[in-house]
């Protein structure tokens, strides 16, 4: 391999390391929890974002997306129609609106990934369908994973419940590990076959977070160059964990108290 550089191979993480990475899950997932307190219509994806940065920093913790690969904000804030890393601003949130918030913190040099979708209000019935089937999926992929299950099994079970429901699954972007670093081998996909893919092992620790489509899968990319959004303009909703293979299940490591 060359000089330099940090093993492509999924790195096994020690107890010590488990309990670092759960505590900044902890943290993320507090801050979705805070979200949950703050985030309403009229308020602007910008506003929300200073008090993520400002919620976690209080936490001695680091927003992981700032200046990220170039990333100007603390969150991801994508609406409707918006798959993922929507950069927050000046647009509104409104009454009606599916707004997915992604958070990654680093505690203690390890990181925590954790999204949610939040409903603003009374929100269509088709967005309320399509982002609580979006939540289901991410925890009946969760529920496959164990020591000796695979990739591929997780891919299968989040196809297996959403497709039968007109949605799709986006391809371009996948989970991953999380350690000392953001991303990680392997690479989880939200698609593909049971009993196929690189078998999981005790200590290993990467996020699942589906992006799921009302409509077909296909995304472009806007000019800011982080936008993603729905090529048919339909809507999208995604949640992601950070999971630890453990035994005979999985540990889900952003979670909060409640
Ligand atoms: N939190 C995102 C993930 O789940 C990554 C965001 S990278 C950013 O992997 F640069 F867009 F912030
Ligand atoms: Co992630
Ligand atoms: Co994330």
């Amino acid at each position: 391999m060359p000089r330099g550089r940090r093993p492509r191979v999924i790195y096994i993480k020690t107890a010590a390391e488990i309990d670092k990475i759960r505590r900044s899950g902890r943290l993320a997932s507090r801050t979705l929890d805070y979200v949950g307190t703050v985030i309403k219509p009229g308020m602007t994806t910008g506003k929300l974002d200073r008090l993520i940065h400002d919620f976690i920093r209080s936490h001695g913790a680091v927003p992981a997306t700032l200046g990220y690969k170039g990333f100007p904000a603390s969150s991801c804030i994508s609406v409707n129609n918006v798959v993922v890393h929507g950069i927050p601003g000046l647009q509104k949130i409104q009454e009606g609106d599916i707004v997915k918030v992604d958070v990654t913190t680093i505690l203690d040099g390890f990181f925590g990934d954790t999204c949610r979708t939040y409903k603003i209000g009374e929100v269509p019935p088709n967005a309320a369908a399509l982002a609580d089937a979006t939540y289901e999926a991410m925890m009946i992929a969760i529920a496959t994973v164990r020591n000796g299950s695979r990739l591929g099994d997780i891919g299968e079970a989040i196809q297996g419940h959403v497709e039968p429901r007109g949605y799709s699954v986006v391809r371009d972007f996948v989970g991953h590990g999380v350690g000392k670093e953001f991303h990680e081998p392997p690479s989880v996909l939200h698609y593909g076959k049971r009993g196929s893919g690189v078998k999981l092992r005790d200590g290993m620790i990467f996020t699942i977070e589906p992006m799921i489509n009302e409509g077909d899968w296909q995304i472009d990319v806007l000019g800011d160059g982080w936008t993603a959004v729905t090529r048919d303009g339909k809507l999208s909703a995604q949640f992601e964990h950070t999971v630890l293979v453990d035994g005979p299940g999985a540990e889900i490591l952003t979670l909060s108290a409640d």
